[in-house]
């Protein structure tokens, strides 16, 4: 699926789709190409799961008969960008709605998904035994200060200009040493566990989805102010981020 436009602000690249049916069929072809692309080289690829809506119809996607044989799901370590603080299989959990989507139904080994820990005596105490997990997990690949480098980090973006768990006015926001902390949202009057902007930051590709007439106004000041205001304009990873955002999402950015 041909994007109508693509766009570049600094090194954020942005792919604009007619419908969000078709920022979905791109993403879900980019996503498994990727992966077929990246196990060819070093025959692991790992993915940093999203949370949200977004990302549900792509999940599917990758199951379905397009793909479902020829993505490489034996190879394939998938890990949670961000996590609700909450049980496996309370309806807020993005584990659960991984599991749903797609992971129940693909060939994958159990040790090769990462869920959140959700069930310690203090959120922290969980953030750090994923952190721990991470590194484990992924300790045959390439490492940067110590830290995996994950192959393919999937973003959504919130009509705050949150990403992940990281959301405006927290202290996770500074963690520049973990991979993985705690946070406690206070709009949200609950606790995530979250990948930090360390961890982000040395992904080898981040694709941010952004779909949806309600994100347009920020999407456009995201990509376009010169001075940080959103989280996600935080995500300054050398190798670029690619937006994959339907028209609606982008109807402010093409008209300025
Ligand atoms: C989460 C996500 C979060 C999400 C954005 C966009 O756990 O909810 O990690 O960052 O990506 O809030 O969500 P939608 O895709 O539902 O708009």
């Amino acid at each position: 699926m041909e994007p109508i436009t693509s766009l570049n602000y600094g090194n954020n690249t942005v792919f604009v789709y007619e419908s969000t049916g078709d920022l979905k069929a791109a993403a879900i072809d980019h996503i498994a190409q990727y992966a077929v692309d990246v196990v060819a080289q070093k025959s692991i690829f790992s993915m940093a799961l999203s949370g949200g809506s977004t990302p549900v119809g792509i999940y599917k996607g990758l199951v379905g008969k397009k793909w479902f044989t020829t993505f490489p799901w034996q190879q394939s370590h998938f890990l949670f960008g961000d996590e609700r603080y909450v049980p496996h299989d309370h309806e807020q959990s993005n584990y659960k709605m991984a599991m749903e989507a797609f992971l129940e139904a693909a060939p994958v080994s159990n040790d090769h998904i990462y869920p959140v820990p959700t069930d310690c005596e203090h959120p922290d105490d969980c953030a750090e035994i994923y952190e721990r997990q991470l590194k484990e997990g992924l300790k045959g690949q390439q490492q940067a200060d110590g830290l995996p480098v994950i192959d393919l980090v999937l973003l959504g973006m919130g009509d705050d200009g949150h990403t992940a768990s990281l959301f405006p006015d927290t202290d996770i926001l500074n963690e520049s040493e973990s991979a993985v902390a705690a946070v406690y949202v206070d709009k949200l009057d609950s606790w995530r566990i979250s990948m930090t902007f360390p961890l982000l930051n040395m992904a080898r590709q981040v694709m941010v989805l952004v779909s949806g007439e309600a994100k347009s106004s920020v999407l456009a000041d995201v990509l376009r102010s010169q001075q940080i205001k959103y989280p996600i304009q935080m995500l300054d990873n050398p190798n670029g981020m690619l937006w994959f955002v339907d028209q609606a999402a982008a109807s402010q950015l093409q008209q300025r």
